[in-house]
């Protein structure tokens, strides 16, 4: 099955795929582990600095290995690609199965048209192309700052402006904002369900994808899914923060080991956990 064929699939059957940011092979590993062990369709994705620390060719070559391996549906998207020459690049290369051009940082008419030339090139190689217009708050940390709730409010994304880019541009994938936020944070917003499902309902046949995954209750995330139509939801900081809580726990017990794969079994099954409980939330296990 194609990325387009889950995320139709995800959508009759209102669910969301859960597209994991691979920071370090030990979160590639426990996110195919958790895959598994649920019967889960997953995407993983690789950010600008995730792909820094990687390697373009080898993300391509250590996901198709995993899909060999662990013999599950493993989608593969390149992140918040800020520059349009980068993703035209990764389209190029081949491997990728979803591209997010995310053009936030531009003005809205450039925004499209630098959108335009990413769908045109991947969709002749038949890749998908997700696009977004509001720049999404905060990064993907344990952020200990307060949020501004009102200041938030006003980048939320207008469902006019969300009606007119995705026509524009004939991206197959949305992300909007909705009091969705990158990162933790000490207190945050509910999401804003009215706007969402205005914002539905003005994109028509396009997918909508919810950002900022980690941090927001499991009901909300569930009613977004149902009132959204929301078919994949992206988790990063969640995902960093188990790494780094159980890998400090490991190195600590155990002074006298050297080896670093030894020091990772642990690890890796408890990022599985927090995967895991995420497909729970977003309804896609027992879908292969
Ligand atoms: O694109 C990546 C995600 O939006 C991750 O957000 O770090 O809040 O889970 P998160
Ligand atoms: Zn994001």
């Amino acid at each position: 099955m194609t990325s387009k064929d889950w995320l139709t699939k995800a959508r009759a059957e209102n669910f969301a795929i859960g597209a994991f940011n691979i920071d370090n092979l030990d979160i590639l590993k426990a996110v195919c582990t958790a895959a598994v062990s649920r019967k889960s369709p997953i995407i993983v994705e690789f950010s600008q600095g995730e792909v820094d620390y990687f390697g373009l060719e080898n993300i391509v070559d250590l996901v198709k290995n995993a899909r060999e391996e662990y013999k599950i549906p493993l989608l593969l998207n390149l992140d918040h690609s800020k520059k349009s020459e980068q993703t035209l690049k990764v389209i190029e290369i081949g491997g990728f199965d979803n591209v997010h051009f995310d053009g936030s940082d531009l003005g809205f008419e450039e925004n499209i048209e630098e959108a335009k030339k990413v769908v045109s090139a991947a969709h002749a190689k038949g890749v998908l192309v997700e696009g977004e217009f509001n720049r999404i708050a905060g990064s993907s940390q344990v952020h200990t700052e307060e949020i501004d709730l009102e200041e938030l409010s006003k980048s939320y994304t207008d469902p006019k402006g969300a009606a007119e880019f995705v026509t524009k541009t004939g991206v197959d994938i949305l992300a909007p904002i909705f009091g969705n936020v990158h990162g933790t944070f000490p207190i945050e917003p509910d999401l804003d369900m009215s706007l969402l499902k205005e914002i539905r309902e003005a994109v028509g046949d396009t997918f909508i994808a919810m950002h900022g995954g980690s941090g927001i209750a499991a009901d909300q995330v569930k009613e977004a899914i149902n009132v959204g139509g929301i078919v994949k939801v992206n988790v990063n900081t969640e995902l960093r923060s188990a790494f780094k809580d159980a890998f400090s726990e490991s190195f600590e017990e155990n002074p006298k080991e050297y080896a670093y794969y030894n020091l990772t079994p642990d690890v890796i099954l408890a990022i599985a956990a927090v995967v895991e409980a995420k497909i729970d939330v977003f309804g896609s296990a027992n879908r292969l």
